[in-house]
């Protein structure tokens, strides 16, 4: 395993739409195995591909319970709303209050090319909305209703 660098939000790349993986190959594996490597040493709760860089529809979850590898996501069900406070590793020490579903089912393969269903709920659904629409170029911070920057922990000052 080896630790990749994350891309920042001012880079062009994250906008860009991601394709479906359609190889199951070591080379996956091994992607998948960088990118927890580098989501862990970041204290992330998930990654999505293109943060590291690779525009293929892969992402990572874990919200504390277990790792979640989503590959080629599809959101079939969204149930409820939630609005909370979150943040990206491609913008670090921003955050805002984004609304989302309060539960969701998703669709995936594994890294075998299997498919599998996750039900979200909570944190769960919120990483994992937020993670799917990285694949499509999309931000947080294009959803959320309020910005924060937080300068040091337990400080949260409003920045607009
Ligand atoms: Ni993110």
């Amino acid at each position: 395993m080896a630790k990749r660098n994350i891309i920042l939000e001012t880079d062009p790349i994250l906008r860009k739409k991601s394709r479906d993986v359609t190889e199951f190959n070591e080379k996956l594996w091994q992607l998948l195995d960088d990118m927890a490597e580098t989501m862990y040493s970041a204290d992330g709760v998930g990654l999505a591909a293109v943060q590291v860089g690779v525009l293929r529809r892969v992402v990572l979850v874990d919200t504390g319970d277990r790792l979640y590898e989503v590959i080629n996501p599809i959101l079939v069900e969204q149930i409820g709303e939630q609005t909370g406070i979150e943040g990206c590793l491609s913008s670090p020490e921003e955050y805002g209050d984004v609304k989302r579903p309060m539960h969701v089912i998703v669709k995936a393969l594994d890294r075998n090319g299997k498919e599998h269903e996750i039900v979200g709920e909570g944190l769960l659904a919120r990483a994992l909305c937020h993670e799917i629409d990285h694949l499509n170029g999309v931000l947080f911070k294009d959803l959320a209703i309020e910005m924060y920057e937080i300068d040091e922990p337990k400080k949260k000052s409003k920045r607009r």
